[in-house]
């Protein structure tokens, strides 16, 4: 059984992550419009990972015998400056969600609650590839500058992530 302080700090990031999958198929939507295939592609990718963890918290309340409440979720940005911008902010994104992680953490330690710190941990880890990924597209956007034949070359790479899972085709009878 959840107590309220946790079950409503779990809610809270059940709401973030789907701010998070919003955010990136925003992101995804810039590329689109910009002609950037790829890039669209690869934060398509991120959102999909999103509503991925956004549904393990959902899951976990459910078991734990608490109650999922959705609540609104921000409006993310539409607009970026420049190629490199929605990288830079994907960077700086994931390393705040990595606090909110282990603000969460600190929260289960001090309610001693075990399986909730359990659970957490899958997302202490999965945090850690998440700033390198979004790291690592950065640095090559970077080094690749933001015109020209590296943005065209680092589209062709970042078309080629491979989804978590594919949506079914519309049937067509
Ligand atoms: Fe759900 Fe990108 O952290």
């Amino acid at each position: 059984m959840l107590n309220d302080k946790i079950e409503e700090a779990l809610n809270a990031q059940f709401n973030a992550e789907l701010y998070s999958s919003y955010l990136y198929l925003s992101m995804a939507a810039y590329y689109h419009s910009a002609n950037l295939a790829g890039f669209a592609h690869w934060m398509r990718i991120q959102a999909q990972e999103e509503l991925f963890h956004a549904m393990k918290f959902y899951d976990f309340i459910n078991e734990r015998g608490g109650r999922v409440t959705l609540k609104p979720i921000e409006g993310p940005p539409t607009d970026w400056e420049s190629p490199n911008a929605p990288l830079e902010h994907t960077y700086q994104h994931e390393i705040k969600v990595t606090g909110l992680i282990n603000e969460l953490v600190n929260l289960a330690v001090e309610e001693k609650d075990h399986a909730t710190n359990n659970f957490l941990q899958w997302f202490v880890k999965e945090q850690v590839e998440e700033e390198a990924s979004a790291s690592g597209a950065l640095q090559k956007l970077k080094l690749s500058g933001d015109a020209g034949n590296g943005l065209f070359m680092l589209d062709n790479e970042l078309g080629s992530r491979i989804p978590l899972f594919t949506f079914p085709v519309k049937s067509s009878n």
